[in-house]
């Protein structure tokens, strides 16, 4: 158990860096004021452009494999078969840090890039049809949001299907947990986009590149 609450504290600590806000300052601007509010890398792609989107979609990828790794290179040796988990919970705890920064109030992202990173460092098989699902869908809808959402559910459900088939190989002992704490970064993705998904409900919901299309 300390190695999980160690774990997780250490995603907490890499998830901190809110690549989003941070490019916002710069510019002198506090992302979470403009757009959606959102600190990520769509709210920066909408508020500053692609070069800024890229740039925050990628750090918060990077820091999530930092924390996984950081978790891998500490725990790695001592808990050779369970390590998996201990991965997943420090992917878990940067997704925390991203989306309830303490030093912003506990406001940040919805971790969807967090989420990319980890699928990335834990389960990379997972990432084709997820990330595919996420850019088809965003794209030919122009919902990042609905995207997103997909891409959260298709993670889910790839791994128990993986899991199972024994392509992604998971102790019999952690097997249950490691699916209850893969459920939870789906729940907790789906519930940061409660917003969204109200706006898409009633049509509202923001597209993307749109805004820039009627100030042409
Ligand atoms: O990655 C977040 C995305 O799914 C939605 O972002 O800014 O439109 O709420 P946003």
């Amino acid at each position: 158990i300390i190695a999980r609450i160690i774990a997780v504290a250490i995603g907490y600590a890499c998830g901190l860096f809110e690549t989003g806000y941070f490019y916002g300052k710069k510019k002198g601007v506090d992302i979470r004021t403009k757009g959606s509010g959102n600190s990520g890398a769509t709210n920066t792609l909408r508020t500053f452009g692609w070069k800024a989107g890229l740039v925050t979609c990628l750090g918060d990828i990077l820091k999530t494999v930092a924390a996984v790794l950081a978790v891998k290179l500490i725990f790695g040796r001592t808990y050779t078969e369970d390590i998996i988990l201990l991965e997943l919970y420090a992917g878990f705890g940067a997704v925390l840090g991203h989306n309830f920064p303490f030093y912003l109030k506990f406001k940040g992202g919805k971790g969807v890039a967090c989420t990319g990173g980890m699928v990335l460092a834990v389960f990379p098989i997972v990432a084709p049809v997820s990330m595919g699902l996420f850019l088809v869908i965003s794209a030919v809808t122009k919902y990042v949001s609905l995207g997103s959402i997909i891409g959260l559910i298709s993670v889910f459900v790839q791994v128990v299907i993986y899991g199972q088939l024994g392509i992604i190989t998971v102790p019999m002992g952690i097997r249950a947990e490691f699916y209850i704490v893969t459920a939870c970064f789906t729940i907790l993705g789906v519930w940061q986009h409660r917003a969204n998904i109200r706006r898409l409900a009633n049509g509202t919901e923001n597209k993307i590149g749109a805004k820039k299309k009627e100030q042409k």
